[in-house]
């Protein structure tokens, strides 16, 4: 099992916002999960739970066979290091050539003084390298990161997530900073991860008609709380129309 989520709850100002409200989700190993909803539904701060980087809230979250909010700063390092993160601003060192932005992910495997030098072991290279021509990105090695496209630097911060060999990729709104054929593109490649390696994948996504083309299960928050958890057959006009709808008393407080 990959993800088990009992009564999960997050709270922000106070207790006042619901971020996350009596989360129950079991997500299998292996699953490809496009998350939805509005703004503010709780969508990044699902993953960050996952991830251990929200402080802890209320329920159980159990990943990978440990309880995140129980977890002591030691213990979430040996989690993390299952886990890849990708970001909408793809968070690269602009001024590091591609191939050292992806042995960034290796960190977690060298020794310290690997990682405080930046001498990677040959072996790291290698993996490094197969990586960024798993992303069609061979050829680019000693390119710095700044001279490449939107869609090219987050080709290399999956890249950066696949040699960390993870069991788990959360990538929070990958695509937000790409125009809609790089965006197809690099859910295309998350897919192929998904199926070819076995990895779960979840990704917060807002282009609808990506995630119902390639997540086979989609999960929609709400105000905190899980309003769908299906197939994207089942996700009907009403039901995205419930998802998406902006009430009267938000939009007077926008
Ligand atoms: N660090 C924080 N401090 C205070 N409130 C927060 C914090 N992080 C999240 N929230 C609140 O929790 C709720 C959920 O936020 P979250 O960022 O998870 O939404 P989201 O679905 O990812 O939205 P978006 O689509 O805009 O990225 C929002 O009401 C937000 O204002
Ligand atoms: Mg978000």
């Amino acid at each position: 099992m990959s993800i088990i989520a009992k009564n999960l709850s997050k709270t922000f100002d106070g207790g006042k916002t619901y971020a996350l409200k009596n989360v129950n989700l079991t997500i299998q190993q292996g699953e490809l999960i496009a998350i939805i909803g509005l703004s503010g539904a709780g969508k990044s701060t699902f993953l960050r739970a996952i991830n251990g980087t929200n402080p802890a809230g209320t329920g159980d979250l159990q990943v990978l066979g440990v309880n995140v909010p129980q977890l002591k700063t030691s213990q979430l390092v040996g989690l993390r290091k299952q886990i890849g993160f990708i970001f909408q601003q793809f968070n690269l060192v602009k001024n590091l050539t591609v191939l050292q932005n992806v042995l960034v992910g290796r960190i977690a495997y060298a020794p310290l003084w690997r990682s405080l030098t930046g001498i990677y072991s040959q072996e790291d290279k290698s993996i490094a390298k197969k990586a960024l021509d798993s992303v069609g990105l061979e050829g680019r090695y000693y390119d710095k990161a700044r001279n490449l496209s939107g869609g090219q630097q987050q080709r290399v911060a999956i890249a950066r997530a696949l040699v960390q060999e993870p069991k788990i990729i959360l990538a929070d709104e990958p695509m937000a900073s790409l125009d809609p054929k790089l965006s197809e593109v690099v859910i295309e490649m998350l897919e192929n991860i998904n199926r070819e390696r076995n990895i779960t994948v979840i990704v917060n996504i807002h282009v609808l008609s990506l995630a119902k083309k390639y997540a086979k299960r989609m999960i929609a928050f709400r105000k905190g709380e899980v309003v769908f958890d299906g197939p994207p057959s089942e996700l009907t006009d009403e039901k995205v129309e419930a998802i998406y709808h902006v009430d009267k008393k938000a939009m007077d407080e926008l």
